[in-house]
């Protein structure tokens, strides 16, 4: 059930260098050109960018922390097309800085002397999260712009949502703001992304959690397992906006009325989602669909969907010994009438990765595995809002932190980053993360037997990350200096099957101990079938690179750089002295933005 006519990719670029500047380097004889930074105007009135630009400003320009994207062409061009893009979340010391003076420090945000927020800061941080559809074009002098179209649109941490699936509708959604259960508004922490057979665009929610306040001190699976501890204060506090606004208030799950309607004890179950967002209806109100599972979703990649045969995709759960999930679609693919409706009824599955390289896929579906109401799991929806306890129930493989997935195109096998884990102990190691301190992380893979709904697989590592002594590439042999990484996170397999690897060494690690040979967070192309890999791109200081796609004709390369900056200390920030300027240069607080990367010879990127 696979090809054997797969041909080999070409890296047919010179490796860049490991990067320590604040800047962005490509290949010789490409170039690239910085697009769409935080707080572009996109829409409405047009507010230019400015530091004390207002909360309902940021609502027509572009969000912060720019991370998995797509683009939509417009009628197949390759010039012509809608940019969508996730914004995971934001840093309120650059988000405030004209308010603070440029004196907040990392993870602070400005409090009112009684310890309430400011409404208007919070509403412009709900704002930067979310979601960015705009329309771009490129010029004849090869230059690629933002139109100020129709089109453009910002999805927020405030849009009105529909809930779809097995979930929607029952006791565990029903909040104040939605009584049935069937509405919710915002989506948070929107990492990676997915992109549907029938064209749409998916937003994962990964780290939503952190989000929410609970004082209650008995709370349940739904949250606990989630990481919503008693007493939590939450992220950004955003519950204690000094306007009281209802939209605020609900951050706060704690049971404050005498039942679910009085409250939102039940708004986090209404995250952790994949958000599907139909780019070319800026009508159309965005779904969070229930049955692919509620976790800290990283993104989700479909298999090429098969006329008559079911829809297939899968899922990662980035948190340390969590899972990698397939969601399988009961009714078959027809391109004439296929919508988001298809997830919405299906089987889940979870992972479950064999010592002797084969492995096996998990259903977490009513009466399957053990999942029945004496073991704890009522029915379909309280297995899928607890989707984390049902896999635990069912023993699937505890994972090194499950990132991106991509999808071979010729060969349908699909591959997933595992960024790192430096919490398995010795002895905890297992085939498929098999070492006990994986600060490099690796790359699994894995070939579904006869078809991507089956049940049953065959995998093995295509990579183990690291510096020139602790790693190992697909022929056995450690990197070389032109492909020393760690943390892989983005990932991407172009229609010519080269495999596009983005790191994402964490701001605490980046630059410094076992971290500082690796330099800035990077991209690397790599060879399927000989396993070569090779830098493509090192970024400015601070940041991650994630995020990557091409227009159709594969001559123009769109990346995410997101949070340069970030590991400014705090003592350098009360200084003044901010570590990153990119992309703006001067003494311009650092934005993250997108990368358009082209050759000069106008040929394909990476061949
Ligand atoms: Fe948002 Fe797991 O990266
Ligand atoms: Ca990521
Ligand atoms: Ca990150
Ligand atoms: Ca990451």
């Amino acid at each position: 059930g696979r090809s054997t006519n797969a041909t080999s990719p070409s890296l047919g670029f010179t490796a860049v260098p490991i990067g320590n500047a604040d800047n962005v380097v490509v290949p010789e004889g490409y170039r690239v050109q910085t697009l769409i930074p935080w707080g572009t105007p996109i829409n409405g009135d047009i507010p230019e960018f400015a530091y004390d630009n207002s909360g309902a400003e940021q609502a027509q320009q572009i969000g912060s922390h720019h991370d998995g994207m797509h683009f939509f062409p417009i009628e197949g061009s390759s010039t012509d097309g809608l940019l969508v893009l996730n914004h995971e979340y934001v840093e309120p010391r650059y988000l405030h800085a004209a308010a603070a003076g440029l004196a907040l420090n990392r993870d602070q945000f400005l409090q009112n002397d009684d310890g309430s927020r400011d409404a208007d800061q919070v509403l412009k941080e709900l704002n930067a999260h979310g979601v960015s559809i705009v329309r771009i074009r490129q010029d004849d002098s090869g230059q690629w712009q933002v139109v100020r179209d129709a089109f453009n649109r910002r999805v927020t941490g405030l849009t009105p949502m529909h809930l779809a699936g097995p979930i929607a509708g029952t006791a565990h959604v029903q909040t104040k703001y939605s009584p049935d259960g069937s509405m919710v508004r915002g989506t948070l922490n929107n990492c990676a992304h997915g992109v549907t057979p029938w064209n749409t665009y998916l937003a994962a929610e990964e780290n939503w959690a952190g989000y929410f306040a609970n004082a209650d001190t008995e709370i349940d699976r739904r949250q606990t397992r989630y990481g919503i501890a008693s007493r939590s204060e939450g992220r950004y506090q955003w519950h204690r906006a000094d306007s009281s606004a209802d939209e605020f208030v609900r951050f706060d799950a704690s049971s404050h009325g005498a039942s679910a309607h009085d409250d939102y004890r039940n708004e986090p179950h209404a995250f952790g989602y994949m958000v599907e967002i139909d780019p070319f209806d800026p009508d159309a109100v965005p779904i969070k669909h229930t049955h692919l599972g509620r976790f800290a979703h990283e993104g989700v990649v479909f298999a090429p969907a098969v006329e008559g045969q079911p829809v297939v995709c899968y899922s990662g759960d980035d948190a340390r010994f969590e899972y990698i999930y397939k969601f399988v679609s009961r009714r078959p693919y027809h391109a004439a009438t296929a919508d988001g409706s298809l997830l919405d009824d299906g089987t889940l599955y979870v992972a479950r990765f064999h010592e002797d390289g084969s492995g096996e896929w998990l259903a977490l579906a009513p009466g399957e595995n053990g999942l029945t109401p004496e073991n704890g799991f009522e029915d379909l929806a309280d297995i899928l809002v607890n989707t984390r306890s049902a896999a635990d129930h069912v023993g699937a493989t505890k994972m090194d932190r499950p990132e991106w997935g991509a999808v071979d195109p010729v060969t349908g096998q699909v591959y997933f980053t595992l960024t790192n884990n430096t919490s398995r102990e010795a002895g905890q190691e297992d085939a498929a993360n098999p070492r006990a301190d994986n600060s490099f992380g690796h790359i699994i893979r894995w070939r579904e037997d006869t078809a991507h709904a089956a049940e049953r697989f065959e995998w093995d590592l295509f990579v183990l990350a690291g510096d020139r002594s602790d790693s190992r590439d697909l022929s056995g042999d450690t990197l070389g200096e032109e492909a020393i990484f760690a943390s892989p996170d983005g990932l991407w397999i172009d229609p010519d099957r080269r495999v596009w690897i983005q790191s994402d060494i964490g701001e605490s690690d980046m630059n410094r101990g076992i971290y500082e040979v690796f330099g800035n967070n990077q991209m690397l192309a790599a060879d399927p079938d000989s396993g070569e890999i090779r830098r493509f791109l090192t970024g400015p200081i601070g940041q991650e690179i994630t995020g990557v796609i091409t227009t159709p004709d594969q001559r123009t390369m769109f990346v995410n750089v997101q949070h340069p900056g970030a590991t400014t200390s705090e003592e350098g920030f009360a200084a003044g002295r901010h570590l990153s300027h990119w992309p703006d240069g001067g003494d311009a607080l650092p934005r993250s933005a997108t990368l358009v990367i082209t050759r000069e010879d106008g040929g394909i990127i990476g061949a």
